[in-house]
């Protein structure tokens, strides 16, 4: 149910969604995909769902959710696992991700999932979004200033 009306209310909502450098089927599309795909983790030690979903080359979208484990520090973010999913399908270029949580306010990707994705997405719109109004939209380098990256390698 939740996931019904979270969908209808993105697909059919009004055009603030419709973000700069990123067309609104678009990013409608990767915030329906990180909606649906935030119904199947696996999180039962925290029970705080994400979701997410990767705009790679030629516009496909990679989903991916949290998927956590008995040994607590085994977990894997929403982003981590969507980008993997990118990369494992032979995609290594990201040109935006989208966060969902069923949340009042939006949430921010983790420090190691910045790190992953400015790894595959210098220039990725950023954008976390919620079950409110409010959204962050991000660079990764605003998330990860001073990053280490393969300019810090010899
Ligand atoms: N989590 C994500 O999937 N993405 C983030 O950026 C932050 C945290 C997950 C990991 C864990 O399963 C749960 O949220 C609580 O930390």
């Amino acid at each position: 149910m939740l996931y019904y009306i979270t969908y209808h209310r993105f697909l059919r909502g009004p055009a603030r969604w419709a973000l700069m450098g990123l067309p609104n089927h678009i990013l409608q599309d990767l915030i329906a995909t990180a909606c649906r795909v935030s119904t199947f983790v696996y999180a039962p030690y925290s029970h705080f769902p994400v979701g997410a979903a990767v705009l790679a080359e030629h516009d496909e979208i990679f989903a991916g959710c949290n998927v956590e484990n008995a040994s607590y520090s085994l977990a894997i973010c929403a982003e981590r696992n969507a980008i993997f999913q990118a990369v494992a399908h032979g995609k290594t270029s990201i040109k935006a991700v989208v966060i969902y949580t069923p949340t009042s306010k939006p949430v921010a990707p983790c420090g190691a999932c910045r790190q992953v994705i400015y790894e595959f997405g210098l220039e990725a719109d950023v954008i976390s979004v919620c079950e409110g109004a409010d959204r962050i939209q991000k660079k990764p380098l605003d998330l990860l200033p001073e990053v280490f990256g393969l300019h810090n390698l010899p």
